[in-house]
């Protein structure tokens, strides 16, 4: 196919020929009022559609983008009109908050067993790594509720807005009435699917992260199902080692009414200078990592997960997300057992990804 051709190679060069859609020199604000940064002409999409069953809606194909990169609906356009078609509104709060001050994105080398800052982007993407270090910022509810819903008036056909959502420990609410209250608003400003985020590290049960405790998981999803009633509930999972504690923890899921499991979030881990010092400062030692070096857990996230809902015959989706850094990956992901694959890091300086996907797929219809 003549256009698959010529796409492969504008790919060759994508990056570092263009800069990322993202920029990690500014702000987040300043990437969520002047982003996404994209100028060139979007290659025409291949007419093939998948026709994928998911969550009450029939997808195009099962490639999407998790919670992160699509600041607003600026974004959620873009990623659209770029071949995504599940497409995650970042995690939203109940309140207006700032992110952390830069830098929240820093290349990685993560080769050395103490994993360091590298100077910049390399230009073999299938090395990429990064810090993710932005602490749940969010907008104004006002703001939320117009933009979700103008998020909601880009889409295309066959594609779906899921809004992510995380309970933060506030004065009116708990923190488990807070994750019902903001999954109620994302509802109301017209989100497709919520989403909420149980990995989020600065969410804690006395156990450890909420996703890690089966009792949080269950009283929490069960209360946000109660509000959200026939919208669908994604609970999106980190990494979990303990194949036991896995089990119990998508019981919980299933058992909360609860329709997709997501995982994996990024891998905490501590950044260290050549110097010695923390790259992200002393009050961030530790930071999400995500990008290729996660990709091996989100494989095994995702063929464990499998079976567990195979073998218990439970009525869930499974999404995939963790180091899909290249077209072929997201098949990886999705022969391995996940509905829908994702990718985060990788699409920020591939913007094309989904549709050289689309590409390699039709040729093979
Ligand atoms: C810039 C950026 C921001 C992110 N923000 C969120 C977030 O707000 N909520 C969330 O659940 N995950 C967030 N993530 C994590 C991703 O959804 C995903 O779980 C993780 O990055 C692994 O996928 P990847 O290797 O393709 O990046 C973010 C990731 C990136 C790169």
């Amino acid at each position: 196919m003549e256009e698959f051709s010529m796409l492969k190679e504008k790919l060759k060069t994508w990056w570092p020929s263009n800069p990322a859609i993202y920029d990690i020199h500014k702000t987040y604000q300043e990437n969520l009022e002047e982003g996404p940064f994209f100028s060139e002409e979007i290659p025409e999409r291949p007419g093939h559609s998948a026709n994928i069953s998911f969550l009450g809606h029939t997808l195009r194909s099962p490639i999407g983008i998790p919670a992160g990169p699509l600041l607003n609906s600026k974004w959620i356009s873009l990623a659209s009109r770029l071949g995504f078609d599940v497409l995650t509104y970042k995690t939203i709060r109940s309140f207006q908050h700032p992110a952390h001050p830069l830098p929240n994105i820093i290349p990685l080398n993560c080769k050395t067993e103490q994993i360091a800052p590298l100077e910049k982007v390399p230009d073999d993407l299938n090395q990429l790594n990064i810090t993710n270090s932005f602490g749940n910022p969010s907008q104004s509810p006002k703001y939320l509720l117009e933009d979700i819903n103008k998020a909601k008036n880009c889409l295309e056909a066959g594609q779906v807005l899921i809004v992510s959502v995380v309970g933060s420990d506030v004065k009116e609410r708990s923190i488990i009435e807070d994750y019902a209250y903001t999954a109620a608003y994302a509802k109301e400003a017209g989100a497709d699917i919520v989403e909420a985020n149980f990995s989020c590290p600065n969410v804690k049960s006395k156990d450890g992260s909420l996703y890690q405790s089966p009792e949080m998981v269950y009283e929490t999803a069960k209360k946000i199902k109660k509000v959200l009633s026939d919208t669908p509930l994604i609970i999106k999972l980190g990494s979990i080692d303990d194949p036991q504690l896995l089990k119990e923890v998508i019981l919980a899921c299933s058992r909360a009414g609860v329709n997709a499991v997501e995982g994996i979030n990024t891998l905490s881990r501590e950044i260290v200078k050549e110097s010695g010092q923390p790259a992200l400062g002393p009050d961030r030692i530790k930071s999400g990592v995500c990008g290729s070096y996660i990709r091996t857990k989100a494989l095994e996230f995702i063929r464990s997960s499998r079976e567990i809902i195979s073998n218990e015959k439970l009525d869930l989706k499974l999404l995939a997300c963790g180091g899909i850094v290249s077209a072929e990956q997201f098949n990886l992901f999705l022969r391995e057992g996940a509905d829908i694959a994702m990718s985060a890091t990788a699409m920020m300086w591939n913007p094309l990804l989904a549709l050289e996907y689309h590409y390699g797929e039709s040729e093979n219809v």
